[in-house]
């Protein structure tokens, strides 16, 4: 049974419900976070925390929770569901007003909610065979570093990628690439690792951050630049990167064919770096 839980309570997922009147519900009104869990232990639990903090602020809700009480409860949730490596989900709204009005009602007490949902074993890496992607517009809105629950324009650019009988969507914007609909982009150009810079464009990553930070410890060359539609399409390797994908290798993008159609050295380096990071994570050796 899949435990939650809901403003004070756990509970099971099944009788975890909200008012009709929640602005969640009505409006989208809130924001969220999805933290990866490796051997009972939450992954940068405080970069997430963090992120969700500057989510709060952008939309002016107060956050219900300290960091500590976040820490208390998120692990209870990891303890009380079955599985050593879940995926954790939470979410803040403004709560139930009494009236439906676009403004923010005077006094609401933000709802939160939080599951946790057993995550697979990573394939093993000789048998990643790499993910097909296709360009598409980026219609999102312009605060996409707000990782806000309003999702509509992602669930239909994910679908419209799935659709096209491919895994993933890259969005271009003024000729740009800039994220996926639910992940970051990597490309590999002449040895350089190329992720474009955090800004409204995007969401600031905590997988783009960590790969960041492996690449820095590594002597791996990286740099933080825009990327080009043409560049994109040029890249020696394109990697998607996200909480729950981890870093999929993509090998072929619209019709051209990257990477001679298989995933990259150098996605090999970093993909053996991150999966150390996580045995480091599950023997209590990082964070
Ligand atoms: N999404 N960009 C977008 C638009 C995303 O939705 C996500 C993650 C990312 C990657 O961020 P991170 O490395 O912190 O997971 C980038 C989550 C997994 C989701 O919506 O389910």
């Amino acid at each position: 049974m899949t435990i939650a839980f809901l403003n004070s309570t756990f509970l099971p997922l099944e009788d975890a419900c909200v008012p009709a009147m929640d602005r969640g519900f009505l409006f989208g009104d809130g924001v969220y976070e999805v933290i990866p869990v490796y051997g009972g232990k939450l992954l940068r639990l405080a970069h997430h925390l963090k992120r969700l903090g500057n989510s709060l602020d952008a939309v002016r809700i107060g956050n219900p929770l300290s960091d500590k009480e976040w820490e208390t409860m998120l692990t209870e949730l990891v303890n009380r569901n079955e599985g050593a490596d879940q995926a954790v989900y939470l979410q803040v709204t403004r709560g139930v007003a009494a009236k439906r009005d676009h403004a923010f009602p005077a006094d609401t007490r933000p709802t939160i909610f939080a599951m946790s949902t057993s995550m697979a074993a990573s394939a093993d890496i000789d048998s990643i065979t790499g993910a097909t992607a296709v360009t598409l517009p980026d219609i999102r809105w312009k605060l996409c570093n707000i990782k806000a629950i309003t999702l509509l324009p992602n669930v239909m650019l994910r679908q419209q990628a799935i659709d096209a009988g491919t895994a993933e969507a890259i969005l271009i914007k003024d000729g740009h690439a800039t994220e996926g609909a639910a992940s970051n982009l990597f490309i590999v150009k002449n040895g350089l690792l190329i992720t474009p810079p955090n800004g409204p464009t995007l969401l600031p990553g905590i997988t783009r951050d960590l790969i960041i930070e492996l690449a820095a410890n590594n002597a791996i060359p990286f740099r933080e630049a825009d990327i080009t539609a043409a560049e994109l399409f040029a890249a020696d390797e394109i990697w998607l990167t996200s909480s729950t994908r981890e870093i999929s290798p993509v090998t072929r993008l619209d019709d051209t064919v990257i990477s001679a159609g298989k995933p990259g050295p150098f996605w090999r380096r970093m993909i053996t770096l991150y999966q150390d990071y996580k045995t480091a994570l599950r023997n209590g050796e990082a964070l």
